[in-house]
């Protein structure tokens, strides 16, 4: 694909109570991103691929007011901390590409739970990005929104596409690893799995991912060996998904995942995200796998665990997932949709 160098186009007839509305949806990731190379600019230190879900979207509303400072309110609470920062660090990044200097009022609602590693962040910056530079008058294209997404959150920028994305690390620093590291759907989507989501825990993780692939790039001795494996997996990964072989998309996500716990658990000091809860689900999946069924785990930056299988069997998937204990919730996702404006808004 060529890349075009104008990606940027500002609309300069933008006033106060400009507004736009973005939905966007979490992507799971089936080679994982687990630490950056430049942490402003958020480049990662490997590529990465994803699946788009259709569950769990995030609606964003961003409106440009007048007054002092940004308005942040997250699932109906007035967002302040560091919460409320990450926001109007992102909002100063679309202000100074857009040359305005107007606060905005941000309303978002995220519908699947929030912080418990299952890709908020993913969903709630790829909305974010969409309605702010639509709402400042940013004329973006994907590619470009994908750029910006991925500064409020790495994860995010897959989520601007729907379906299989491959997210670049792109190649250099500064402006040359900024231009060359976006995401870009790569088809496949005859392969068409299931992905049910065992959720055992609603809780926000006590450890940020953020703060645990510092720590994890900074002191795992595993680390290099996960990231250099991760980058043969994104290759193995795009082939399999290419000859639609669920079996050898499974184990590679499978591996990958618990590669990057190991490389967690090294880590000084350690990191676990994965709880009994989760290693009970683990166990389910290896006795469906003892019967049969072509089910593989994979596992974010908390307990939950995500569950790929053909569609064929998802129910008797989620059902034996269930069964683990009352304390398991399952939801079962497709491929998603990528990011869209919805119309209505003033622009
Ligand atoms: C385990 O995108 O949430 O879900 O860029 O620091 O905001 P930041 O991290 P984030 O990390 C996601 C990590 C992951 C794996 C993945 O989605 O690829």
């Amino acid at each position: 694909m060529t890349f075009t160098p104008v990606e940027l186009e500002v609309d300069t007839r933008v006033e106060i109570g400009s507004e736009a509305v973005a939905v966007a949806h979490p992507n799971i990731a089936l080679v994982k991103y687990w630490g950056k190379r430049d942490e402003t600019l958020a480049l990662p230190v490997t590529g990465s691929l994803s699946m788009t879900l259709d569950i769990y979207p995030t609606t964003t509303t961003v409106r440009l007011i007048e007054g002092p400072s940004d308005v942040v309110e997250l699932n109906g609470s007035t967002a302040t901390g560091a919460s409320y920062a990450r926001v109007a660090r992102f909002l100063d990044l679309i202000r100074a590409r857009s040359g305005r200097s107007e606060h905005a009022l941000v309303v978002s609602a995220n519908t699947g739970p929030t912080g418990a590693g299952l890709a908020s962040s993913a969903s709630g910056f790829a909305a974010l990005a969409g309605a702010a530079a639509a709402a400042y008058g940013l004329g973006a294209d994907a590619r470009a929104l994908s750029r910006l997404a991925r500064r409020g959150s790495g994860s995010a920028s897959r989520s601007i596409f729907g379906g299989f994305v491959v997210w670049h690390a792109g190649e250099g620093e500064g402006e040359a690893g900024d231009l060359s590291s976006y995401a870009e759907p790569i088809g496949g989507e005859a392969l068409d799995p299931a992905l049910i989501v065992a959720v055992t825990d609603h809780q926000e993780k006590a450890v940020s991912s953020r703060e645990a692939m510092r720590r994890t790039c900074a002191s795992s001795p595993l680390y290099p060996g996960w990231a250099g494996d991760s980058a043969l997996a994104l290759d193995e990964m795009r082939k399999a998904i290419e000859r639609r072989d669920l079996p050898a998309v499974g184990e590679i996500a499978e591996r990958n995942a618990l590669g990057m716990h190991a490389s967690m658990l090294m880590a000084r000091p350690p990191i676990r995200y994965l709880s009994p809860q989760s290693i009970a689900v683990l166990d389910a999946v290896l006795a469906l796998r003892a019967d049969g069924i072509a089910a593989y785990a994979t596992i974010d930056a908390g307990p939950n665990v995500t569950v790929l299988c053909a569609r064929a069997d998802e129910d008797r998937v989620a059902a034996t997932l269930r069964a683990v204990g009352d304390f398991v919730d399952t939801r079962t996702a497709h491929l998603g949709p990528g990011a869209t404006l919805v119309p209505g808004g003033d622009r």
